[in-house]
């Protein structure tokens, strides 16, 4: 089976070019925060305390990840439930952060990432995926940009969301959620030694599926 790993920080683009990329490759496409997001989820509709991390662990064990939908565009269940885009609100954004930083938690999400990929070919992304999850991927790629393209871009998604936006507010955050997966002790955002650095500033996300299969390509 092959891995192609996508590690990045928010709004460098990771989920467009991700998906496109598995498409392209008839993959299976893997977005690891929203695992992380479906059960920040979860904690919260069953009203744990984000700080009680051994709730919070064994809220993971006995949860169970599944996706419908096509391979290259699978949609997250939690439990047999379309959890859809209720992951992808503001107050889940900001408290999974809680979740990701718990080490004991992240080896049961990891584990269940690497049984995905066990079954099957998989364009996954995240933080960690090249680092902690397929340490031995085929190809490893470090999508980044500069701050300012990644705030409108996240803006640009919550705007077509329907979601009410303040830039100012949105760059803080950014660089907030930066920080933490930055310096968290396990699974923290860092490039492997042997990804290969984008910077998708400049680069459409069709360009960057380019520079992407080519390096595939000659891989
Ligand atoms: O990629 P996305 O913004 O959806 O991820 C949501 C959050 O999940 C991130 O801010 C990060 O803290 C966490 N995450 C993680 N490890 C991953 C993917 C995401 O800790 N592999």
């Amino acid at each position: 089976m092959s891995a192609i790993t996508i590690d990045g920080p928010a709004g460098a683009g990771k989920s467009t070019v991700a998906k496109a990329l598995a498409k392209e490759l008839s993959f299976f496409y893997l977005d690891t925060g929203a695992m992380y997001r479906a059960l920040t989820l979860k904690a919260m509709r069953a009203g744990l305390d984000l700080n009680d991390e051994e709730s919070l662990v064994a809220l993971a064990k006995e949860t169970t990840f599944d996706f419908k939908g096509t391979a290259a565009a699978p949609v997250i269940t939690l439990d047999g439930k379309d959890v859809g885009d209720d992951i992808r609100t503001p107050e889940v954004t900001n408290n999974t952060y809680y979740i990701a930083r718990i080490p004991a938690l992240r080896a049961v999400v990891v584990e269940a990432q690497q049984q995905i990929g066990q079954m099957r070919d998989i364009v996954i992304e995240g933080r960690d995926t090249g680092t902690v999850v397929f340490p031995e991927a085929d190809v490893k790629f470090f999508l980044d940009a500069k701050l300012e393209a990644r705030s409108h871009r996240r803006a640009k998604d919550l705007k077509e969301a329907g979601r009410s936006v303040d830039i100012k507010n949105l760059k803080n955050e950014i660089q907030q959620r930066d920080h933490s997966d930055q310096t968290r002790d396990t699974g923290a955002l860092k490039k492997a030694d042997d990804a290969i650095y984008i910077d998708s500033t400049d680069l459409t996300p069709e360009q960057t599926v380019e520079v992407m299969l080519t390096y595939i390509k000659n891989y």
